[in-house]
């Protein structure tokens, strides 16, 4: 269990490793020879990787190794990180559906290792409990690639979340509705509920990435790793994962770091 007193010195202090790298190329490539990594290493374990327009380039990357027969990603449970909630994978306007189409079927993934988000439960409450359970049953993860949303959002632990906090039905700020709803055309609505896994389930995997690119993310990028650790900047809480969080970054997310 990850530990939050309030005091945040020592762990800002003691910093993370940042990699920063030329382009977004590079850093996807980069990425994604972590995750294959990690597959290689670990066969069996759960995994979890995000979704949005950051990690494009990674499941590009990634789905071109396993169709060439180099990676073997069937042995993996892989965990869908979030969505709407109500959205299945049939809704064109879900993660799931965004998922499904950038990296799922163009892998040929398909099958009990590749666990859905359990948003159209009609018990959702109770539906998060029993995803958190199936990933503990799983030892927890082994690895979990994350993006920041630009109001510091991991997954879609909202601004207010506990570092404690476990997968769940959260409220959407109107902010990360209006950024999810640019990755549709026609820039749909967004539902207001979602669920997502826990910070506290992300901060507890063997390693974390923390994917970022761009200089939209530089200012939230800066606040999570330089900023006070607060509720108010999930992202911050990255920090109580020490040396088992890596920041991987392009030169221009990477800009306004000291
Ligand atoms: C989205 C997702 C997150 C994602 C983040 C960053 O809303 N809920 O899982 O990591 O915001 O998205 P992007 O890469 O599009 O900036």
């Amino acid at each position: 269990m990850v530990q939050y007193d309030g005091r945040d010195s020592a762990v800002r202090e003691a910093g993370i490793p940042v990699k920063v790298f030329d382009d977004y190329e590079t850093l996807s490539r980069e990425v994604a020879g972590m995750v294959d990594r990690v597959v290689r290493e670990n066969p069996g374990v759960a995994i979890t990787l995000p979704t949005g327009e950051t990690p494009r380039g990674m499941y590009n990357e990634l789905v071109q190794r396993i169709n060439a027969g180099d990676l073997d990603f069937s042995t993996v449970h892989f965990f869908c990180l979030d969505d709407y909630l109500g959205a299945s994978i049939d809704d064109p306007t879900s993660l799931t559906a965004w998922l499904n189409e950038v990296f799922l079927t163009p892998a040929n993934l398909h099958g009990d290792h590749v666990h859905f988000v359990p948003t159209t439960s009609p018990d959702p409450d109770a539906a998060a409990i029993a995803y958190e359970a199936e990933i503990q049953a799983l030892g927890g993860f082994r690895l979990a690639v994350l993006g920041l949303g630009p109001n510091g959002h991991i997954g879609f632990n909202e601004p207010g979340s506990s570092p404690d906090a476990r997968t769940r039905v959260v409220h959407l700020t109107d902010e990360s509705r209006t950024q999810n709803a640019q990755y549709y055309e026609g820039t749909p609505t967004i539902p207001d509920q979602a669920m997502t896994i826990g910070l506290g389930t992300l901060l507890e995997a063997g390693e974390i990435v923390l994917l970022v690119s761009g200089a939209s993310k530089a200012e939230i990028l800066k606040a999570s790793l330089e900023g006070p650790m607060t509720p108010d900047v999930p992202g911050s809480f990255l920090r109580l994962a020490g040396d088992r969080v890596t920041v991987m970054a392009d030169r221009e997310a990477a800009s306004a770091l000291s």
